[in-house]
């Protein structure tokens, strides 16, 4: 049976590739997306559709505990238990820190750092006892190196990656891995809402001279959801064209 992989944010830029790499892949891929997205979801679902690609899609809060758990409990009476997890919900709030107000540190806290404790909790025991599971945190190049503007999505990415560390640990003598992803700059509506100026002196410090397709992030996570990873845990895979090396 098709092993089966949730991505939150799964209707995003990047979430569709990943949702679409995946499904091509063979897996059961259900695409989760915010309630406020529910028509939206319907059309991504119609496109994935005529592209021969049967993408379940499901509405859901990832920065609620409560609504993530129902989530996770719908899918799994109405698919089976969760294999993989790609958590990938993610938002900025850019502003430099003398303007950042108190909403916009917790929007981005609650939704990108919050959100991983919120999904990958559900499903974690599941995991452990049937000795098999994937988990893939989303994080960025911003998170490994700050950004100015960033603070707290930088936070929140550079704390996905110490989840990560830690609950790799916790799966490593249990057959699931946890590890990192970290984009750099992707051409996604995320990084179109850059001022043009400021986008192009980013593309212009990038040693590859260009933004990533989507498609070339959703190939690490593929990677990292097949069997060909099993001894790959804990790490934090950069697909960042260059821009950081560590
Ligand atoms: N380094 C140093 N100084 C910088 C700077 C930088 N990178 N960028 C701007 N500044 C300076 C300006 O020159 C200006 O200086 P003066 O005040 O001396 O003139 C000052 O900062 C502007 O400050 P403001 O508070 O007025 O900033 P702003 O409101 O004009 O814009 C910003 C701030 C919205 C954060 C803008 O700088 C910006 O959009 N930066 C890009 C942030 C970014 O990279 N976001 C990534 C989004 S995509 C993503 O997050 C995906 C991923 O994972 C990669």
């Amino acid at each position: 049976m098709a092993r089966i992989a949730l991505v939150t944010g799964g209707i995003g830029g990047l979430g569709t590739a990943i949702c679409t790499r995946l499904a091509t892949d063979g897996y059961t891929v259900i695409a989760n997306h915010h309630p406020s997205e529910a028509d939206a979801a319907i059309a991504w679902q119609q496109a994935r559709t005529a592209e021969g690609l049967n993408i379940a899609t499901i509405a859901a809060d990832v920065s609620s505990f409560e609504d993530s758990t129902r989530m996770v409990n719908e899918i799994t009476a109405a698919h089976g238990p969760i294999d993989i997890l790609v958590n990938c919900a993610g938002i900025t709030r850019d502003k430099t820190f003398r303007k950042m107000e108190a909403a916009h540190w917790n929007a981005v806290i609650d939704v990108n750092l919050n959100s991983i404790f919120n999904v990958t909790r559900p499903v974690w025991e599941g995991m452990l006892e049937r000795g098999f599971g994937r988990i893939i945190n989303i994080s960025s190049v911003n998170g490994q190196r700050g950004q100015f503007g960033q603070a707290n999505y930088s936070a929140a990415k550079a704390g996905m990656h110490g989840f990560t560390m830690a609950l790799a640990q916790e799966g490593a003598a249990k057959g699931v891995t946890v590890n990192t992803v970290s984009p750099g700059y992707t051409e996604t509506a995320m990084t179109l809402a850059i001022d043009d100026a400021v986008r192009s002196s980013i593309i212009n410090g990038i040693p590859m001279r260009r933004m990533a397709q989507p498609s070339e992030i959703a190939a690490a996570i593929a990677f990292l959801a097949s069997d060909d990873s099993a001894y790959i845990t804990g790490a934090n895979l950069p697909v960042n064209g260059g821009l950081f090396m560590h």
